[in-house]
């Protein structure tokens, strides 16, 4: 089986750190490089959660690279209530020891994509992908294919409108939207279909492994958040979609759009427009509708586990 070569550009985070580790514990998929990004919290805290969580995965091979620590516009923003003051629930870590590639993002998306057919899967907001175009614009013709976690038609996490990585540079976003390359974006409104509840996480629990203790103490505290805001339990798992589009092609259903992002307004700063109307119909972008959930968490279950009996050994 041909492994798909992808790049990672994340911000753990919670869900980021569930969508690393499917995404190495899966076959289909060859991950040849991770790039950090500002996000869920600070950039260095972004890039020591990857090490981590690359060293707990015994991925220490894979690089790391970081990437931009400011948007392209507006203000530094951080969602330190969702994900914990270190973006992975606060648990206690030991200093990790695999070291940070020299290059920067682009610089690691930009010699990948010379190697060979790349994917870049962004979960994070999307800097590093505006400044990939900005500085390396014959990679971006190179992409193979991008998939992006981000943005929301019916109703927004932030704002009534925007969800978090576009809302939080949505400058950067519109630079991406604004490119004629192979884009599928997966919104809340697709993300929201898969979600882990306590039983899962209690079976995390009860593997008896650091993996599954760092996987049960990170999603608790995330699913606390969700009670606090929806009143049910239900951790959705946002990034992890976006690997699961690249591992199971086809799984999840979509619509080619056209796709513009308002960075302007007095109430609709970072809303994403999908327009689905078929007006657009030359454009590349395509935007995820739905998804079988229970398709879903038996892969990543099946993945987890499967990367704990590895760890086991
Ligand atoms: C996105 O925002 C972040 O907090 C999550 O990691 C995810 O990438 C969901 O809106
Ligand atoms: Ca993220």
């Amino acid at each position: 089986m041909a492994r798909t070569r992808v790049v990672i550009d994340t911000d753990p985070g919670v869900d980021d750190a569930v969508a690393i580790l499917l995404a190495v514990a899966s076959p289909e998929l060859d991950v040849v490089g991770i790039t950090t990004v500002n996000g869920n919290v600070a950039v260095d805290l972004t890039t020591t959660n990857a090490r981590r969580l690359l060293e707990l995965a015994r991925a220490s091979h894979v690089p790391i690279a970081a990437g931009a620590a400011v948007p392209l516009g507006g203000p530094v923003e951080h969602a330190a209530q969702v994900h914990g003051n270190d973006g992975l629930g606060d648990l206690s870590w030991e200093e990790p020891s695999i070291s940070i590639d020299s290059r920067d993002a682009v610089d690691l998306i930009s010699d990948l994509a010379d190697e060979g057919p790349l994917t870049l899967i962004a979960i994070g907001p999307l800097t590093n992908l505006a400044e990939l175009v900005r500085r390396r614009p014959e990679t971006v013709a190179k992409l193979e294919r991008v998939v992006i976690m981000g943005g929301a038609s019916f109703m927004g996490n932030v704002t009534a409108v925007a969800e978090f990585n576009v809302w939080a540079d949505p400058e950067a976003a519109a630079v991406v939207a604004a490119q004629e390359w192979p884009v599928t974006w997966l919104p809340l409104d697709v993300t929201h279909q898969v979600w882990l509840d306590d039983h899962d996480i209690d079976v995390f629990g009860s593997w008896g492994t650091e993996l599954g203790d760092r996987l049960a103490g990170m999603l608790r505290p995330y699913a606390n958040f969700y009670e606090s805001v929806t009143g049910v339990r239900h951790t959705i798992m946002h990034d992890a979609l976006a690997i699961y589009e690249v591992i199971a092609p086809g799984a999840i259903s979509s619509d080619v759009a056209g796709v513009n992002v308002e960075c302007g307004g007095d109430f609709a700063r970072g809303m994403t427009i999908f327009d689905r109307r078929g007006v657009d119909r030359q454009s590349n972008h395509r935007v995820g509708a739905s998804v079988d959930r229970a398709r879903f968490t038996a892969l990543l279950h099946e993945r987890l586990a499967r990367l704990n009996d590895f760890l086991r050994d």
